[in-house]
């Protein structure tokens, strides 16, 4: 049944020092990614755990191929994208959607919010705008007439639901949210828990970075960082509170 969408196989990744680079010579070098393996199935909802600076982020942004890894592998969808260049990364970018942790800086301010949820639609070609970013507002529960509205004019969970829709209305395989509940009270970070287990139940993966530990609880699976390396064994969690 369990289709694999990631197989990450000793994944290592280095930042250099610049703030130690010698006056001649070449920056030293910070390995975050410290040699990690893990799998991550179809459909899966994931947490990505670890305490400030364990290197989750970094993580993240590697598995979409924001960042190049140093060493090992990244395959998605069983293909090696562990080294490729941005315009093979291209066609892959629809179907990777990331969500940030304050959707006030990630949305620009002066746009409805149709404005910025048909913004990728547009980017990417497709028709039927009014109607696709209708059923993104529907799948994130929010009224339809909200998307004349302005991010200001919006409570912080229903910016990230925005954000959500957003990251939603070209159909990607994968959502990616790092720390998305990170500006939330606890009712509102449960109900954003609640939206991804919808969106994983309509057959997307979700992977939700996290150093709360009671957000992570939500998921159905659990990989845990500690200094850049996997710590868990890829622990299979019997779902939810
Ligand atoms: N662009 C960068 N250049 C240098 N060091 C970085 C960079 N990004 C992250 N780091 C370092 O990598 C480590 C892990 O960071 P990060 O992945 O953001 O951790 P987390 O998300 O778990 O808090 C930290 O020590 C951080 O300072
Ligand atoms: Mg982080």
């Amino acid at each position: 049944m369990s289709e694999t969408v990631y197989e990450i196989r000793d994944l290592r990744l280095s930042f250099k020092d610049l703030a130690h680079k010698p006056i001649f010579g070449p920056a030293p070098e910070i390995e975050v990614l410290k040699g990690l393996s893990f799998d991550i199935a179809k459909g899966d909802v994931v947490g990505v755990v670890g305490g400030s600076g364990s290197g989750k982020s970094t993580l993240g942004r590697a598995m979409i191929r924001l960042l190049e890894p140093s060493a090992g592998s990244i395959r998605f969808q069983g293909r090696d994208i562990t080294h490729l260049d941005e315009e093979s990364l291209r066609p892959l970018r629809r179907k990777f959607q990331m969500i940030f942790q304050d959707p006030m800086s990630s949305l620009n301010p002066r746009r409805t919010v149709f404005a910025i949820i048909a913004a990728p639609l547009r980017l990417h070609g497709f028709d039927q705008i009014s109607n696709r970013v209708e059923t993104a507002l529907d799948m994130v529960g929010l009224p339809r007439d909200f998307k004349l509205r302005y991010p200001h004019e919006l409570s912080g969970g229903q910016r990230q639901r925005v954000a959500v829709a957003r990251a939603l209305v070209n159909r990607p395989d994968l959502l990616l949210a790092d720390e998305p509940t990170g500006n939330l009270d606890t009712k509102t970070s449960i109900e954003i828990m609640a939206l991804f287990e919808e969106i994983h139940a309509a057959g997307n993966t979700v992977i939700v970075v996290t150093h709360e530990e009671d957000i992570a609880a939500h998921a159905h699976r659990i990989v845990r960082l500690r200094d850049g390396v996997v710590s868990n064994d890829d622990q299979q969690r019997a779902v939810k509170a």
